[in-house]
């Protein structure tokens, strides 16, 4: 990567008291992945080198989800303002460009961080502070500029009602050398109305010190911060809305974006229609020439070309070949790897299961730890029953080109050989070779002209009389 290095601090260590949820604030998830995740994400793809998190509110939490994804965390033991926060991430050892910013702007994405850095770098500024135009700037710090030049952050609660006019803010995004971090940070000081080290009392004490401070302006979406439920789900709105949107630009059918929920980590191709309320989740992928029929939910799950989901299907960890048909209601289960053109119909249930190419289930079943052959065909109402009185799961090897009578049960562990024949109402317990037929019911009787007799009556002591 040509890329220049730079490192990142992202703060997350406030409570989120407006979120009123026990769940800490960064962790709360938009469209499908946590607030922090997004910002993690969209740093690191920014080529960011390094990135520290400063923990505090709901740490072990936190640690957990972020640390696999490689980030370092650090402790602010208790939170004492946004300047100590970033003194917790111990700046003294990084060097060259360093962006600080917060857990709670989840829209920003890499592209942002790269043309943001590029300002940066291209202002040759020692101090650069992300700045964006609000109608409405509410509770944001407000930029204040003397003839033009940056000059000072005020926090609205300390701001005078004339600092209150200024429409432009402070989107809490910073970038600096870290030789200027370092130097400065010590400095800030807590006489401030809420007694707290404002981290954006750097930009001040920088221009004092007789540093290059400016300003880059950026779109009011990464100046989006959530702080309570209600923004939580606005920012949720526009992901839906914008990838929706990005897809249809990509060739997609999506028939009513406002009613669309795909996870913009999601991957669908050209030529496919999605119809209103879907929901397709996670790292899944749908080919193309698909339709995807109203209320699917489709998580973590790869949909090859030209494959039909009806209405009202579920599907989980699972693979789906090309040509395939799935439902209207069918539930696909982790681990099910259903082959070319097979064709899987309502209240179909399958888990950890494997049907090859052509393989039609068309009613009613349940298909779980099993594979089951070319060209069979799984009558109406085909139980595989996986689940053993020793709570163990056994599996169920049902060869090709098999014919399995409807309202049939296959008790693991067993095998049926290939074009073998399973009668209708069999419950099957042991191997079936290969082109057998296998009966395993009760013999069906007739008795002509018959007429049933009266029941015979037994006697039996009324012990409630006889006391
Ligand atoms: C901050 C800025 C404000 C800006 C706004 C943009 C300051 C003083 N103010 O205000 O100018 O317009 O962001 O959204 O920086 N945090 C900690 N430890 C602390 C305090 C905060 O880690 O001790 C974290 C929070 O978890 C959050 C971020 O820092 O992720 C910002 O803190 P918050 O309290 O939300 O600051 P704002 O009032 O939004
Ligand atoms: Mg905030």
């Amino acid at each position: 990567m040509s890329k220049k290095a730079f490192s990142v601090i992202i703060l997350a260590a406030g409570k989120g008291t407006r979120m009123k949820s026990p769940l800490p604030k960064v962790l709360h998830p938009v469209a499908g992945r946590p607030m922090i995740q997004r910002v993690l994400d969209a740093v690191k793809g920014a080529g960011a080198s390094e990135v520290r998190i400063v923990v505090g509110h709901g740490e072990v939490l936190v640690r957990q989800l972020v640390e696999p994804l490689g980030a370092i965390c650090f402790k602010q033991e208790s939170q004492r303002g946004t300047a100590d926060a970033v003194k917790a991430a111990m700046p003294a050892d990084l060097t060259g460009p360093v962006l600080i910013l917060s857990g709670d702007h989840p829209l920003i994405t890499s592209k942002d961080v790269t043309h943001l850095l590029k300002e940066y770098e291209n202002s040759s500024s020692d101090l650069s502070v992300v700045t964006c135009e609000l109608k409405n700037p509410g509770s944001f710090g407000r930029i204040v500029r003397h003839k033009g030049d940056l000059r000072a952050i005020v926090e609205a609660k300390d701001a005078s009602a004339d600092t209150l006019k200024i429409k432009e803010v402070n989107t809490a995004l910073y970038l600096m050398d870290a030789k200027v971090l370092n130097k400065y940070l010590n400095q800030i000081e807590d006489n401030n109305v809420q007694g707290e080290y404002y981290f954006t009392d750097i930009v001040s004490l920088a221009c004092d010190g007789g540093e290059k401070v400016t300003g880059i302006k950026t779109n009011r979406r990464v100046a989006f911060g959530v702080n309570s439920q209600n923004e939580l789900s606005a920012a949720t709105r526009y992901i839906f809305k914008s990838y929706a949107k990005h897809l249809q630009n990509q060739g997609v059918m999506v028939m009513d974006p406002t009613s669309t929920f795909i996870e913009d980590t999601v991957e669908v191709g050209a030529a496919t229609v999605i119809y209103p309320n879907t929901h397709i989740r996670g790292y899944s992928k749908v080919g193309s020439f698909c339709l995807v029929e109203p209320n699917t939910y489709i998580i973590d799950s790869e949909i090859a070309d030209s494959v039909q989901i009806k209405a009202g299907s579920y599907i989980e960890e699972s693979k789906i070949e090309q040509k395939a048909a799935v439902g209207p209601y069918a539930h696909l289960r982790p681990q099910t790897h259903l082959g070319e053109e097979t064709k899987i119909g309502n209240f179909v249930e399958i888990k950890k299961a494997k049907l090859a190419k052509g393989v039609k289930a068309s009613h009613l079943s349940y298909i779980g730890d099993a594979e089951i052959g070319e060209g069979t065909n799984i009558g109406c109402g085909t139980i595989t029953c996986n689940y053993a009185a020793d709570k163990k799961k056994y599996k169920t090897i049902i060869g090709k080109n098999v014919f399995v009578g409807s309202d049939s049960q296959f008790v693991a562990p067993v095998q049926v050989g290939d074009n073998a024949i399973v009668g209708s109402g069999s419950t099957i317990t042991k191997d079936v070779p290969s082109g057998a037929l296998a009966v395993a019911r009760s013999r069906q009787f007739v008795k002509e002209n018959y007429k049933p007799k009266a029941p015979t009556q037994t006697k039996v002591k009324n012990q409630e009389n006889e006391a």
